[in-house]
């Protein structure tokens, strides 16, 4: 079989079907024990955290992983609207994953503004349209890198810099672009991104596993959504029994 939909989800690599095999059935610890047997696995955590910071280009400390991509798109959002709870505008555009789309509506419906920015025939947003959107309560931008049906990659390092400049936080969904372009985030304003393995031929894949990490620049804007169990996991950012299968 040639499989074309390669955005939906992609074939675990066989380098790292090997990698990850140990994880599965030898090496279950709980990362967040205090003994060797969960200690082991907890280190093998920090590797692939420092191995996905090298490929996006920032902090190991700056990554936390998700269930999802969902939960990315919609923690950046939340995130950035706990921070200053005067600040109640979203800009984002049409052309979004359902992940951004149905979550700032549903923002919307709770008295939430949101401005959907149109893209041209070619399925490109103007940059002159974004700078004319953002006021002074806009409270985040998000805007995805690489689009998941047309492939269109938005200049989402431009971007990120008109919304530097007027102090408003920047996320996008890089989902479809990690992995098959180069991204540096040391160069550049953006203070969210996320990505996911099961896009790029990583162990995770499916409804429960597609957008991995979310970057925080110095963690100073994520804002946790869950609070509970093990919340020493994930850099005391994000409750919950660390999934190591999955991470
Ligand atoms: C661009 C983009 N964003 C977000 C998602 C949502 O990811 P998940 O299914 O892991 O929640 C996907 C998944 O297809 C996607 O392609």
């Amino acid at each position: 079989m040639i499989y074309f939909d390669n955005n939906a989800t992609t074939s675990i690599d066989p380098a790292v079907l090997e990698v990850m095999l140990p994880f599965l059935k030898e090496e279950y610890g709980n990362p967040s024990s205090a003994y060797s047997f969960g200690k082991r696995v907890a280190r093998a955590l920090e590797h692939a955290r420092e191995q996905v910071a090298a490929l996006v280009g920032c902090e190991p400390s700056e990554i936390l992983f998700t269930s999802c991509g969902t939960e990315s798109d919609n923690t950046a959002l939340q995130s950035a609207l706990s921070i200053d709870q005067d600040r109640k505008h979203i800009i984002t555009s049409k052309v979004e994953h359902s992940a951004i789309i149905k979550h700032a509506e549903a923002l919307a419906r709770r008295g939430y503004e949101v401005t959907w920015l149109d893209v041209d025939a070619k399925g490109m947003i103007d940059l002159s349209q974004l700078e004319a959107a953002i006021r002074p309560d806009t409270a985040i931008v998000s805007l995805m890198w690489a689009n998941n049906e047309t492939g269109v990659l938005f200049p989402i390092e431009e971007a990120a810099e008109i919304c530097r400049k007027q102090q408003t936080i920047f996320h996008t969904d890089a989902v479809q672009a990690v992995g098959k372009i180069p991204i540096n985030l040391s160069t550049t304003s953006i203070q969210f991104l996320h990505c996911g393995a099961g896009k790029s031929r990583g162990a995770s894949r499916g409804t429960h596993s597609g957008g991995r990490s979310i970057r925080t620049r110095a963690s100073r804007h994520f804002r946790a959504t869950s609070s509970g169990a093990n919340p020493g996991s994930n850099r005391q950012r994000r409750s919950g029994t660390t999934n190591t299968q999955h991470d």
